[in-house]
């Protein structure tokens, strides 16, 4: 009986945040992606593909772009129908911009970016502050200050929800278990309508969602489950590891990437040619585990990459699914990102998605991006 209700969440293309806002399952990454033309073709076929999600972050450097993309998108009516109420755009603040004035201003820099009059989720990146070492004191102060600010934006309707990034449930339980009289301001923008020191108490919001990486080599359930109890939506990001638990090869990050971690890593989980064969039995490709990759009378060569990449890219998008996360693979390739989405027709039994977490047990584990574990 519990699996099914899962399976059914697991199915759903939409979940209903705590404060009733629906949020579609799964969506568009666009980390590393700036280039104008390269963002307009890839947001394109995502919107046509069925995708309704789009994560940028401040600190990715394409909210104007994006912007530009959803406006050529609408005017011209490319996908027909589609406005800008059936987009579900998040945005992040970058680590440079915590404090309350910061961050109010950094949220106005993306609506205007954005070119929108309000952000569906707007989330902090990362719970330290730039340029502050990971044990200073002040960061807690910061990313506090910052919330606050959030807070009385999503108050003023700017945002239609909000939310943290990175998070330990250390730092969520600072948040969430804040006395309900603290409401008082170290400071605040003359600019801000709302938040004054002497504004009456305001209602303060639990995070609705928390993003964090999360895929079969970092199943962070206790986490998870944090967020589950006291209804934070989880939206997994790197569920694919940056493109390294599915090819051999994995893309190189621009060198200026300040995040990318270069530790020579595990690539492709070694159950996946079993599942592909298990949930894709039409699959062109045969796959064996000893060589990797045999092909019914196709030219491996043609054929094998493309393949055993996309029903990889697949079942560890679904496992996310399955735990109830959002999730947001990027591609810029128009089959990637077609194929990320077609999720919904297949589903991972119980014991494959156990034997897919046991790739988080102690000594399997593996992050591919920013550990905010040591961050006061
Ligand atoms: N909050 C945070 O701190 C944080 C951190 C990291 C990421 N994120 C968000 O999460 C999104 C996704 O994470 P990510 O970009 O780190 O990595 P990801 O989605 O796990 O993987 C992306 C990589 O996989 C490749 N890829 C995508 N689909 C594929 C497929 N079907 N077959 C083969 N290769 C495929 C992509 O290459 P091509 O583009 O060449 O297809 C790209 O190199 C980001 O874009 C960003 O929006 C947030």
């Amino acid at each position: 009986m519990a699996a099914k209700a899962a399976s059914m969440t697991a199915g759903a293309r939409f979940y209903t945040l705590s404060n009733g806002v629906r949020m579609p399952s799964v969506g568009l990454g666009t980390y590393r992606v700036r280039e104008q033309g390269a963002l307009d073709a890839c947001i394109l076929e995502a919107l046509r593909s069925g995708y309704r999600l789009i994560d940028t972050a401040t600190v990715y450097r394409n909210e104007a772009q994006i912007g530009n993309s959803l406006k050529k998108i609408f005017e011209n009516d490319l996908v027909p129908g589609l406005t800008r109420q059936d987009i579900f755009l998040v945005s992040k603040l970058a680590p440079k911009d915590q404090g309350y004035d910061a961050c109010y201003q950094a949220v106005q820099d993306s609506l205007r970016q954005l070119q929108v009059d309000y952000i569906d989720l707007y989330l902090i990146h990362w719970p330290g502050t730039a340029k502050l070492k990971l044990p200073n004191a002040q960061n807690a102060i910061n990313r506090m200050e910052s919330w606050r600010a959030l807070e009385d934006l999503y108050h003023a309707k700017k945002l239609r929800s909000i939310g943290v990034s990175n998070y330990t449930i250390r730092h969520l339980s600072e948040l969430i278990e804040r006395p309900h009289h603290s409401h008082s301001y170290s400071h605040s923008s003359a600019e801000s309508p709302i938040a004054t020191p002497s504004s009456p108490a305001r209602t303060m919001v639990i995070p609705h969602v928390h993003q964090f990486e999360m895929h079969p080599r970092l199943f962070q359930q206790e986490l998870v489950e944090y967020c589950q109890a006291h209804r934070i939506q989880v939206q997994a990001y790197s569920s694919l590891g940056e493109g390294r638990l599915i090819v051999q090869t994995a893309p190189l990050p621009p060198p200026d990437d300040p995040y990318y971690n270069e530790k020579p890593v595990p690539g492709a989980l070694e159950v996946m040619p079993d599942l592909i064969r298990k949930y894709f039995p039409g699959s062109s490709a045969t796959l064996s585990k000893k060589n990797g990759m045999m092909i019914d009378g196709l030219e491996p060569a043609l054929i094998s990459e493309s393949e055993y990449s996309k029903r990889s890219a697949q079942i560890l998008l679904r496992w996310g699914l399955q735990h109830q996360a959002v999730v947001i693979p990027k591609s810029t390739h128009p089959q990637r990102v077609r194929d990320n989405f077609d999720l919904f027709s297949f589903e991972i039994e119980p014991s494959d998605m156990a034997l897919l977490d046991s790739y988080s047990t102690k000594g399997h584990r593996v992050r591919y991006c920013w550990d905010p574990t040591e961050v006061r």
